[in-house]
């Protein structure tokens, strides 16, 4: 933890690294998927979604401790947002939300932001499957395609 500090990360970050902060899996998660940054960290997140709003958020990553801190900020700030306003979460609001964090780190947060995105996107890449879904519903109903 010292060492944490004396490398620029403030209480907040520090606090959501230690805790672990909604790291872990949900399984059946309407959204899901994963980002490797430049730095070849990768983070996995998963979205439970009810409507069009977010009800649940937890990720995986394999990173630093700035990467684990900014998919604990920002699975926090996507409970109960919409999936657009999700999308619009930047990294400079995940930095924000953290406190900061140090310099060399900065980018850290912009792992966790695409790994969101990009599970945004994966419950449009659904969309097929959901209609061959409710196709195959619909001929349980006795439906004549
Ligand atoms: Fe890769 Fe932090 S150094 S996410």
């Amino acid at each position: 933890m010292e060492l944490l500090r004396k490398a620029g990360y403030p209480e907040k970050a520090i606090d959501y690294y230690m805790r672990r902060l909604n790291v872990g899996v949900i399984e059946g998660a309407e959204a899901t998927d994963s980002f490797t940054g430049l730095c070849g960290d990768s983070m996995r997140m998963y979205l439970k979604v009810e409507g069009s709003a977010i009800r649940d958020a937890k990720f995986q990553a394999i990173g630093c401790a700035g990467a684990f801190a900014s998919g604990s900020a920002l699975t926090e700030m996507v409970k109960g947002r919409t999936l657009e306003e999700a999308k619009k979460i930047t990294e400079h609001d995940v930095i924000r939300d953290l406190e900061g964090l140090p310099g060399p780190k900065l980018h850290c947060a912009r792992l966790a932001v695409d790994a969101l995105r990009k599970a945004i996107d994966s419950t449009a890449k659904k969309g097929p499957k959901n209609a061959y879904e409710s196709l195959a519903g619909n001929a349980q109903r006795g439906f004549e395609p």
